[in-house]
């Protein structure tokens, strides 16, 4: 049974081209497998260009279709490049999930410049740069999905997290300011917010910390990456088409 068939949803995404930032690992992966699964052809973004190789193995033994190139994100440069050969390459991108990102967490008094430079410039600036090149590209196909990779910070804040948090909560107002320049043309863009979702750093918190955080969660357990990749899908789909400029947060209802 395909993806599509599996979330109950019309999720069948044959024909599209999508574009996945941050898709070596993680919840990045997991958004690429997800919409491969959906019948799209993923466009996989990443530094790490061996990592990059596995996620695009991974997506061809399940017999879909994807294509590595690797790219920084927050350079200018590379981003152009990235976009122009997608234009040669396929001439149109359907989706696209700005999801890479980067933590420098510590108290603000102690924060360096450094560490404020690199998460905005990693997390919102790339979110800038993705978003101007794809609006031009979606613009003159009159149609267009676009996922930013947001999350709980930017909606409740973290100590220690100012500088992630500021990133995050702008991404946030980016997305409300594109739907509104984007939505006559068919174009949605959401963002997603994301809460405690298991990971190698969660799985190093040990079990009193973990007993902690999850009585912060109505749902009692962190999430996985794949419930955040189903609501990336189901944003990218045809059902999700009169939604735009929203935040879906994938919590178990920890900011409810
Ligand atoms: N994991 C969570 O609990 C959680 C919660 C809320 C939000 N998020 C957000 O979800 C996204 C993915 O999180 P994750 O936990 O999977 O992270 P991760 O660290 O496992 O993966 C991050 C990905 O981004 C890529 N990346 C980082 N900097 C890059 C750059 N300059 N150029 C190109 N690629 C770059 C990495 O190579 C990797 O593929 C991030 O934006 C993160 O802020 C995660």
């Amino acid at each position: 049974m395909s993806d599509s068939k599996q979330l109950g949803l019309s999720t069948d995404l044959s024909g599209q081209i999508a574009m996945v930032t941050g898709a070596s690992q993680g919840l990045g992966k997991a958004c690429a497998e997800r919409l491969a699964g959906c019948g799209a052809t993923v466009i996989c973004v990443a530094r790490n260009a061996a990592k990059l190789g596995d996620t695009v193995s991974a997506i061809e033994s399940a017999g879909g279709q994807a294509v590595a190139l690797p790219c920084d994100v927050g350079s200018r440069e590379s981003v152009q490049a990235l976009f122009a050969e997608v234009d040669s390459k396929y001439g149109k991108l359907d989706i696209l999930v700005n999801n890479a990102g980067i933590t420098r967490d510590t108290l603000l008094p102690r924060m360096t410049d450094e560490q404020w430079d690199d998460v905005i410039q990693t997390n919102l600036t790339s979110c800038f740069l993705f978003c101007r090149e794809a609006s031009k590209m979606m613009m003159s196909a009159r149609y267009g999905r676009i996922i930013n990779m947001s999350s709980v910070s930017g909606l409740i804040g973290n100590p220690g997290q100012t500088n992630y948090s500021a990133s995050k909560a702008g991404m946030i107002g980016l997305t409300r300011s594109l739907a509104r320049e984007l939505g006559k043309r068919k174009i949605t863009i959401n963002a997603v917010a994301p809460g405690f979702i298991a990971s190698d750093m969660t799985d190093a918190l040990g079990d009193d910390m973990l007993k902690e955080v999850k009585k912060r969660i109505p749902a009692n357990r962190l999430g996985q990456a794949d419930d955040v990749a189903a609501a990336v899908v189901f944003l990218a789909s045809a059902g999700a088409s009169y939604i735009t400029g929203q935040v879906l947060t994938v919590d178990g209802g920890m900011t409810c």
